[in-house]
């Protein structure tokens, strides 16, 4: 039976995952490929650095030329971080005549036209399963086992990282900058989190979902985004008061004025399955107008999650699945325009959660309530408690708004930030229930 060759480039955690898989369960995979699947190369310029693996004398090489080369090698797993020599190289990679398998979701989200047009006319394949969620089958779905439907809805935690604050916050009271250090001990955050904290990685993952899941052609920089960096204690306190978790959702929904894009700090109402994801796991809702609501939970990051979508999309590559889906989607081209339009965000009607720092004293509910209402915004409940957080001077003020448009909010917060009852440091978070 013809054995398929492959290599691996970048050796760093989760390349040393996916050489785990492919050198200690070769039966398994040979199994699902249909014949036995050989890492030949793994190239990496540190040659020396210890990993919690040991490849076979002679495998571990800093020469990717020589797998370029090697005409046997019909594909090749990339997991280098970052944009280059990332791109250059998968390049040319697909120019040596091989199909890639990536991780790296801010590649595609920054060069996916260029990347997949020329593995196109190449008649190459790109496959990047673990590109957005980690361990969790999310491209797969979307791309193939929903696509009998119209996507309605995707709504994402797409960052473990985030989650994991968020989590560390609401379940043992910790501020957010212990809670990002105790990331940091864990190996979740990076010793600069961030694009994490700052709805970057969930912005260029959401902007891979909303291209898949609705043929959206957008660049992940016009998602307006805002991240958990804002998040105080005090409002993870105040909305578990009012019945909900505070997580950073990523929202893709169509709805009669065109695609709505966020990613912003959300309260989810307790209960509800997105509100219950915890610690550093990932979860995905998508709601298809024949399936109804499905809902992946999973982890979003780490060695052997990671590890596990790449070597699902490599036996894919293999078996040659990859081909057929990868031509037959025509992702990311400079081909053709979106298929949706993105909606106007100042028109998305949504319920709000606002805190103000006001001022102790007779009448400023009635002013701030007095700017929503003319507003055409409605409250629907009100908290203000008599044991002041800040001091004599200053109490905290907590609104739930009822639906209302975006951009009236918006006006209405540039309006009450001007009073002067009201200190600076208003917060405004979307509410789901
Ligand atoms: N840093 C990301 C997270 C994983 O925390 O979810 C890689 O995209």
């Amino acid at each position: 039976m013809d054995v398929a060759k492959v290599a691996l480039v970048g050796f760093g955690t989760i390349g040393s995952g996916v050489a785990r898989l492919l050198l200690e369960h070769p039966e398994r995979i040979a199994r699902q490929a249909g014949r036995p699947v050989r890492l030949v190369r793994v190239v990496d310029p540190d040659l020396r650095r210890a990993r919690n693996m040991t490849l076979p004398g002679g495998m571990l090489t800093g020469d990717l030329q020589s797998v370029l080369a090697d005409r046997e090698v019909a594909a090749v797993v990339q997991l280098i971080g970052g944009l280059e020599p990332e791109r250059s190289i998968m390049l040319r990679v697909l120019e040596s005549g091989k199909d890639v398998v990536t991780a790296n979701k801010a590649l595609l989200a920054e060069h996916g036209v260029e990347l997949f047009d020329r593995a196109r006319q190449l008649g190459r394949s790109i496959a990047f399963e673990a590109a957005v969620a980690g361990g969790i089958p999310i491209i797969a779905a979307i791309s193939e086992c929903l696509t009998a439907n119209q996507v309605e809805s995707v709504r994402g935690i797409l960052n473990g990282t985030s989650n994991f604050i968020l989590s560390e916050m609401g379940q043992r009271g910790s501020s957010y900058s212990e809670s990002v250090s105790e990331a940091q001990r864990r190996g979740y955050a990076e010793a600069d989190p961030t694009l994490d904290v700052d709805g970057t990685d969930a912005a260029q993952k959401l902007a891979i979902l909303a291209h898949l899941a609705f043929g959206a052609r957008i660049n992940w920089r016009d998602i307006p985004r805002t991240g958990i960096d804002v998040v105080e204690l005090a409002d993870i306190r105040y909305a578990a008061e009012l019945g909900y978790h505070v997580k950073l959702l990523a929202t893709a929904e169509l709805g009669g004025d065109g695609l709505e894009l966020h990613v912003s700090p959300t309260l989810v109402r307790q209960g509800t399955p997105l509100a219950e994801v915890r610690g550093a796991f990932n979860a995905v809702r998508v709601v298809g107008d024949a399936v109804g609501p499905v809902f992946f939970h999973g982890q979003g990051a780490g060695q052997m999650p990671t590890a596990s979508a790449v070597v699902a999309d490599l036996i894919d590559t293999v078996v040659g699945r990859t081909a057929i889906t990868f031509r037959t989607l025509r992702l990311w081209s400079a081909e053709g325009g979106s298929a949706v339009a993105t909606c106007d965000p100042a028109r998305v009607p949504g319920r709000y959660y606002l805190r103000f720092r006001v001022n102790d004293r007779p009448g400023v509910l009635a002013e701030i309530a007095g700017i929503l209402g003319s507003n055409q915004i409605s409250i629907a409940s009100v908290i203000q408690h008599e044991a002041s957080e800040e001091g004599d001077e200053l109490v905290p003020l907590v609104i739930m708004t009822h639906s209302a448009p975006e951009g009236a909010l918006r006006t209405a917060m540039q309006a009450i930030d001007r009073l002067p009852c009201v200190h600076t440091g208003s917060v405004r978070m979307r509410v789901r229930d």
